[in-house]
């Protein structure tokens, strides 16, 4: 039997047309949810999905920025740029496109970011806010991920939750929002031994590796949800995912590449910024 196939696009139009209603509402207050959003360089697929954070921008109602910086930008120009849009008041999120030209340092422009302008998630404070469970961001891939088994009825509470990868972005604040749930959690790295045994334990799979189809059908176990965060370019430039999508045939419920949590990574850094404009404009 074939998995049921996770759909994280018509769960963001979902939730994106709650936000819109929501925008609505805040506009009545004289509230207007604003994004800045910055790209350094000229990486195709950063300039992707900065598109397609314009685009989500504008289907939700909200106000947007893009600022562009060639490759050659100097660390001292993007933290410039950053502290003048920490102080512009029409923007509530800064949201830097990663990676950044060598020259300039990942952690330094996070650490410029007002902590409540950060819809990334990715500053000290709110990655402490986090570990501790009270927090007023979540980080947008695993949240997209915590939404989509919410709209699937799986509560990963007493469940084996495996997360294959450790980054700051997705792998350890995966892990610590299904600790939230009560998921039994263990993160799998490039460093593990007997990964596959691991992965054969695991009743909820996360794959967030970066690596083309490296979850193989024989590291599922049959009836696992499997959640693939991959996105990669096949031989023939095709898109795919972390997981083979032959492992459909194993799993209960999986998300598609392209079409499952990638929208909904966006759509969660629209609610971050409606919160953020909240926050900032002391609105609950
Ligand atoms: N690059 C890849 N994913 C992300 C993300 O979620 N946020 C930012 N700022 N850059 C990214």
């Amino acid at each position: 039997m074939s998995a049921v196939k996770m759909d994280g696009k018509a769960l963001s139009a979902k939730v994106r047309n709650q936000i819109l209603a929501e925008t609505e509402c805040l506009k009545t207050q004289g509230v207007v949810p604003g994004l800045a959003v910055i790209l350094v360089g000229d990486d195709q697929a950063s300039q992707i999905y900065v598109r397609n954070k314009e685009r989500a921008c504008s289907e939700c109602g909200f106000y947007s920025e893009k600022h562009i910086l060639p490759a050659t930008a100097t660390e001292e120009e993007l933290l410039e740029l950053i502290d003048t849009l920490n102080k512009n008041t029409k923007i509530s999120g800064i949201l830097c496109q990663l990676p950044l030209p060598k020259q300039i340092s990942e952690d330094s422009v996070i650490a410029a970011i007002d902590p409540q302008k950060d819809v990334d998630a990715f500053h000290n404070s709110n990655v402490g806010k986090i570990m501790i469970g009270d927090y007023d961001f979540l980080p947008c891939t695993p949240a997209g991920v915590m939404e989509l088994l919410k709209e699937y009825n799986i509560d990963p509470s007493g469940k084996h939750c495996v997360v294959v990868g450790r980054s700051n972005i997705v792998g350890k604040p995966m892990a610590m929002l299904l600790l939230h749930k009560n998921g039994t959690v263990t993160i799998c790295h490039s460093k593990t031994n007997n990964l596959t045994d691991i992965c054969l334990s695991a009743d909820i799979l996360v794959a967030a590796v970066g690596k083309a189809n490296f979850i193989t059908s024989d590291m599922v176990k049959p009836g696992a949800v499997v959640i693939d965060v991959g996105m990669n370019r096949n031989e023939e430039g095709k898109v795919c995912g972390d997981v083979s999508p032959d492992v459909m045939e194993k799993a209960s419920y999986m998300t598609p590449v392209p079409g499952g949590v990638g929208p909904m990574t966006i759509t969660m850094l629209m609610k971050n910024t409606i919160k953020a404009a909240k926050l900032q404009n002391g609105i609950s």
